[in-house]
C-alpha cells in the first residue's frame, strides 16, 4: 500500500476511534449527543453554568448541551432554540425557530423578561461539501450571536460559541474583543483534532 494511502487509512481509523469512544460514553451516561462532553469540558474550564443561571442554548438539537445545562441549573430558566424539532426535556422551554430572525430574538426577550446570564451556541450551518464555505457560514452564525449578546446579556454575562479556524477567524475574534473585556478560545478534547472547530468564551460586556 502507498504511504499516502496508509496515512489516510490510519487517520480515518483515529477519527472513527475518537467518535466511537465519545459515542459509547454518551450512550452509557444517557446523553443525546457526543457534543455533551464539549460543554462539560468548557464548563469545567470556565465555570459559567451555575445553579441559578438563566441560560439560552442555541442550536440545541438533539439536546446534549441542554441536558448538561439542566443537570446543573436548578433554579434558573433554560430556553433552547433550534431550526429542527427537539424532543422535550423536563423544565426546559423549547422554541423551533431561526435565531437570525427578529421574531425569534423577540421571543427570547419575552421569555426571560430580563437580560441573560449565559448564552451558549453550538450552531452549525448545514454542510454543503465545501469545507471553506461551511466554515464561513458557521462563523456568520457566531457573528450574529456576538451582536445579539451585546443587547441580551447582563453586563457580567457569558457567551460561549462554536466557531471555525477559517479565513474569517481573525474578523470574528476582533468583533468579540470589541464587545467583551475577556475573550478566550478553547478546543475541548472531545472535539476531533482534525476538525477546525473551536469554542469562543467571552465574558463581561465592554459597556460595564
Ligand atoms: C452541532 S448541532 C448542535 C448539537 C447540540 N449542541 C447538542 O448538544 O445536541 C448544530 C445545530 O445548529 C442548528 N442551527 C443551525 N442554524 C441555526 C439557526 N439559524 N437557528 C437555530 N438553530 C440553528 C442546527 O439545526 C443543528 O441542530
Amino acid at each position: 500500500m502507498k504511504k499516502s494511502k496508509r496515512i489516510k487509512k490510519s487517520n480515518s481509523w483515529k477519527i472513527k476511534q475518537h467518535r466511537d469512544q465519545f459515542f459509547k460514553k454518551s450512550k452509557t451516561l444517557g446523553y443525546r449527543s457526543r457534543a455533551s462532553f464539549k460543554l462539560i469540558e468548557l464548563n469545567k474550564k470556565y465555570k459559567f453554568i451555575k445553579n441559578h443561571t438563566n441560560l439560552l442554548d442555541l442550536g440545541s438539537c438533539p439536546g446534549g448541551w441542554t441536558q448538561v445545562a439542566r443537570q446543573i441549573i436548578k433554579s434558573g430558566k433554560i430556553l433552547s432554540i433550534d431550526l429542527k424539532e427537539m424532543e422535550p426535556i423536563k423544565n426546559v422551554k423549547f422554541i423551533k425557530g431561526d435565531i437570525s430572525l427578529d421574531e425569534t430574538k423577540s421571543e427570547v426577550l419575552n421569555y426571560f423578561k430580563e437580560n441573560l446570564d449565559v448564552i451558549i451556541s453550538d450552531m452549525a450551518a448545514d454542510t454543503t461539501g465545501n469545507k471553506s464555505l461551511d466554515s464561513i457560514r458557521t462563523n456568520q452564525l457566531c457573528t450574529e450571536i456576538l451582536n445579539f449578546s451585546k443587547d441580551t446579556l447582563k453586563p457580567k454575562g457569558v457567551l460561549v460559541s462554536k466557531l471555525f479556524m477559517g479565513d474569517d477567524f481573525i474578523e470574528v475574534k476582533n468583533l468579540a474583543k470589541s464587545i467583551f473585556k475577556k475573550v478566550n478560545f478553547f478546543k475541548p478534547e472531545s472535539s476531533r483534532k482534525e476538525s477546525k472547530e473551536t469554542y469562543l468564551h467571552c465574558e463581561i460586556l465592554k459597556t460595564l
